[in-house]
């Protein structure tokens, strides 16, 4: 039997962890959430790894000296494929991490030919190539890095929509034709892609498999925290997030963040949930 309701940290550059908290809080919705989003940094996919690293482990490792989770998701692929193993050895928890789903991707693709939307900084990782090496054997893969597809996504959710045009020039070289095999497996390398999902289906220049982790990552993090306690009462989620800036966010956000459960916090992620 797991604790009684557990704390879950989940960490993003910004608000693409609101698409792993909502199925992680499917799951455990009897389990608190303390969601920090480093908007003060955002976005991470063109930032230097050394400022990366010493960033990420910095505010996590001051949230979980403070906050005590029982367990902490880094909803983030350009963190994760990066700081998970200097978070791994600095603390004794269980860490999930966020990295694209390669293996899936290759299991599912009939023409075996997938592709991995990230961010620049997920697609030039070693961790990232290693992954295509290991798990995709057989497939040809298109490694495309979106310099401006998360900020779209931001965007989105704030009340300002892209247009179409921007949208599609993000996603065009995922779609390749090699021969008449076509791309039929898009993996979003980046929690941000999912929040833009019925635009990229809508966009695609024909149908593909948009495969989003989140609900893996979910199963996770809810195995990590032990089995759910019988029976969870009907109650309001207790989930809340910070963000690093002292940006006011915009009203259509909060309005967003409210109806998937969660209440702002004092900005500034140093001050306590
Ligand atoms: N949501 C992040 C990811 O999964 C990154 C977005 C960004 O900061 O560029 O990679």
């Amino acid at each position: 039997m797991g604790a009684a309701n557990p704390l879950v940290l989940i960490f993003d550059s910004g608000i693409g962890g609101l698409t792993v908290f909502r199925e992680i809080a499917k799951l455990r919705p009897d389990a608190r959430y303390a969601y920090i989003a480093d908007d003060a940094r955002f976005p991470y996919g063109d930032l230097a790894d050394e400022e990366m690293i010493a960033r990420v482990c910095e505010l996590v490792g001051t949230a979980i000296g403070r906050e005590r989770p029982d367990c902490v998701v880094i909803a983030c692929n350009t963190a994760s494929t990066l700081v998970l193993p200097h978070l791994r050895a600095a603390y004794a928890m269980p860490f999930v991490g966020t990295v694209p789903a390669v293996k899936p991707a290759a299991a599912l693709s009939r023409t075996q030919r997938i592709s991995v939307l990230a961010t620049p900084g997920t697609v030039r990782r070693d961790y990232t190539r290693e992954l295509v090496a290991s798990f995709a054997e057989g497939c040809r893969v298109e490694l495309v890095g979106s310099a401006k597809l998360a900020a779209l996504a931001e965007d989105e959710l704030s009340g300002r929509l892209a247009p179409d045009a921007e949208i599609l020039a993000e996603i065009a070289p995922c779609f390749r034709d090699d021969g008449g095999a076509l791309t039929d497996v898009v993996v979003l390398g980046c929690t941000h892609y999912a929040l833009l999902s019925a635009r990229l289906t809508k966009l695609a220049p024909w149908p593909v498999t948009w495969l989003d982790p989140a609900p893996a990552i979910a199963r996770r993090a809810a195995a990590l925290l032990g089995n759910l306690p019988q029976p969870v009462a009907e109650a309001r989620l207790d989930a809340a997030i910070a963000f690093t800036s002292d940006r006011k966010p915009a009203a259509a956000l909060v309005a967003a963040l409210r109806s998937a459960g969660l209440e702002m916090r004092n900005q500034q992620a140093a001050v306590a949930f």
